[in-house]
């Protein structure tokens, strides 16, 4: 029997014996009893021992207890709790209201922890001032932490962007995202990975989608959507396949990367839509998408053996940092491919709490992280391949001419061809290439700067209409 299964067993075992809601419910009442009565007060008292058995029950059980509610559900030590009714579901809702979602108790907790932690909750407001840890901490509380759910960068609580490309997209790569969203969501549907459609989209992104600038375009430029998992995954998958080529692989060690970028992240199928960032212990729950990743892909019959390896280390350093922890072990050169990748796609993409960073911003965030964690060799070829001015990215020249980067210029990476557009974005209106010299052999323009192009721009659309009108 693996660990893993040892502690899922324990840990529904724990569950079978403890019913997590008391104990939310406990928290709850004193909570709101600390902010009503003086303390002292004989309600508080008794509520106080009452929580305190129940968690005391609870620990003679386990070692600690690890409460968390997810999107409404609660959960004891990531097993789901089947109690949940109408009437707990508002004091769930007053406690994951006040932006604490987690609830982690250690063995060794004191009575005073508890009703410290319940005085905490009364006066807590969610403020970016100090953190909730170092403000437990302050107060002596050692056996308690609380946290908040953050959703991973699969993410469902979407605010203020959609959460996948919309408008008209380019046929190949609509289609590409489609066959990865099945692919992804059957695997998180316990059902197992289906090797015939990641083969056939391998293709489809290496013959079809690498060949067409309207993907490309929306693939490289600031992505105005929250990436699920499944785009993401399409998106890496393609920015490999550039730095691949730009690095002069041949076809069949193509395709194996395409094949293991495409499921870097299939870890991710494994974990819970949100889950806790802090405490620790749920941080290692998120790194687990690597190792989660390689099992799934280890079992699966038909890959190849390197998409394993690519899914365990792409989060890992090139000098030895990151997750898991495997020593020193230098990453394959396919793994740091896709960490070079990964990383500018995630940045160029939207988060419900941070706009997507522009291109020629992400390319210098990959060259401060170039030596350490990026093989510097790779970070030069993938910024040389995409170019400061990707296509699809919406530039303002030194004449004030807004325009679209249809097309690059190899040996004048900052001086790309445009499709200008007009002020509401609308065109194209017909094309400049900005390398362009007047008589005494300097430019005629430059590019002053990259702007981020307005919601609802459709660029895919822009990038089609323009290469029709060539
Ligand atoms: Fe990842």
């Amino acid at each position: 029997m693996t660990a893993a299964t040892m502690a899922a067993m324990t840990a529904a075992t724990t569950a079978a014996a403890l019913d997590p809601l008391p104990v939310l419910k406990g928290f709850a009442s004193l909570r709101r009893l600390t902010g009503t009565y003086p303390a002292g007060h004989p309600m508080i008292t008794q509520k106080l021992k009452e929580l305190g058995d129940l968690v005391n029950e609870g620990l003679r059980l386990d070692r600690s207890l690890r409460i968390d509610v997810i999107r409404s559900d609660v959960y004891l030590d990531g097993v789901p709790s089947n109690g949940v009714n109408q009437a707990n579901q508002q004091i769930i809702r007053e406690l994951s209201g006040l932006g604490i979602d987690s609830i982690h108790i250690r063995e060794g907790v004191r009575l005073e922890e508890l009703q410290t932690v319940a005085e905490f909750l009364w006066q807590y407001r969610d403020s970016a001032g100090e953190s909730v840890a170092a403000q437990l901490a302050r107060r002596h509380v050692e056996h308690i932490s609380l946290g908040k759910l953050l959703p991973l960068d699969t993410r469902w609580r979407v605010q203020q962007w959609p959460d996948a490309p919309t408008g008209p997209l380019d046929p190949d790569y609509a289609e590409s995202i489609l066959l990865a969203q099945q692919a992804f969501e059957d695997t998180a549907a316990g059902k197992p990975l289906d090797v015939v459609t990641v083969s056939d989209l391998v293709q489809l992104l290496i013959y079809k989608v690498a060949r067409s600038n309207a993907a490309l375009g929306h693939i490289l430029a600031v992505k105005l959507y929250e990436n699920l998992t499944y785009c993401h995954s399409v998106n890496v998958a393609m920015l490999s396949l550039l730095l691949g080529r730009q690095v002069g692989l041949d076809e069949p060690t193509m395709a194996a990367l395409v094949e293991a970028a495409l499921l870097h992240d299939i870890g991710k199928t494994r974990i819970p839509l949100e889950i806790v960032k802090k405490p620790g212990a749920e941080r290692r729950l998120i790194e687990a998408h690597t190792t989660f990743g390689a099992e799934i892909l280890i079992q699966t019959q038909g890959l190849r053996p390197l998409t394993a390896i690519v899914a365990l280390e792409h989060h890992r350093g090139l000098k030895g940092g990151g997750y898991p922890d495997l020593g020193d072990a230098v990453p394959h050169p396919m793994s740091q491919i896709v960490s070079v990748a990964d990383i500018y796609e995630a940045i160029t993409g939207a988060r419900s709490y941070q706009d997507p960073t522009l291109p020629e911003h992400a390319c210098l965030i990959l060259a401060r992280l170039a030596g350490d964690k990026l093989n510097t060799c790779l970070v030069k070829a993938f910024v040389n391949a995409i170019t400061f001015f990707p296509l699809g990215s919406l530039v303002r020249t030194s004449r004030d001419e807004l325009g679209v980067v249809v097309q690059t210029n190899r040996g004048d990476p900052l001086h790309p061809v445009l499709t200008l557009v007009a002020d509401g974005i609308e065109g194209p209106l017909g094309r400049i290439d900005t390398a362009a010299r007047d008589v005494s052999g300097a430019y005629e323009r430059h590019i002053r700067e990259t702007l981020r192009p307005p919601e609802g721009l459709d660029l895919g659309r822009l990038l089609a209409l323009e290469q029709a009108a060539v």
